[in-house]
């Protein structure tokens, strides 16, 4: 039987093929539709959660890559919307048609981790994740306040 930690609880799949997407097992194995899917070829990073903290494409990552390694998807960011960068994105009404978001918050919340205080090249060259709204100003001025209130933690 496999079994995945996803925001801090184990989770057996049965007999899930190890070839499965970690996205669509996410999304339909255990119900955490939070994560999007948008082009499927690590080319767009709608899909982007946590493995060990590290950003990846929940699209090109499979079941069997996952291994012992812990996932964090949008639901376990924070329990309450309380992550620095949720509070951000908020505050800087980033969304427009919001699909790309979660991707975005993802990404935006791996990088703060190991980057502290991000220029817009360091911004511009990591937040490769595209918006088709075109919120990339607004995303830049969320992870700017956010990264502050992470500096102060
Ligand atoms: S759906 Fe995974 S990167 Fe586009
Ligand atoms: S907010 Fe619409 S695609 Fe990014």
């Amino acid at each position: 039987m496999t079994s995945i930690n996803v925001n801090g609880k184990v989770h057996d799949l049965g007999d899930v093929p190890d070839d499965t997407p970690l996205l669509w097992v996410l999304r339909d194995q255990l119900g955490l539709t939070g994560t999007k899917y948008g082009c499927g070829i690590a080319e767009c990073g709608i899909c982007t959660v946590h493995l060990d903290g590290v950003a990846v494409q929940s699209c090109i990552t499979q079941l069997s890559e996952v291994g012992d390694s812990k996932v964090t998807t949008i639901e376990g960011l924070s329990e309450d919307g309380s992550h620095p960068v949720q509070k951000a994105w908020k505050q800087h009404g980033v969304p427009q048609c919001g699909y790309c978001q979660v991707g975005q918050m993802m990404m935006a919340a791996a990088m703060l981790e190991s980057n502290h205080d991000p220029s817009d090249d360091d911004i511009d060259g990591e937040m490769w994740n595209i918006c088709r709204c075109g919120t990339y100003p607004r995303i830049r001025a969320a992870i700017k306040t956010a990264a502050k209130e992470m500096q102060t933690r």
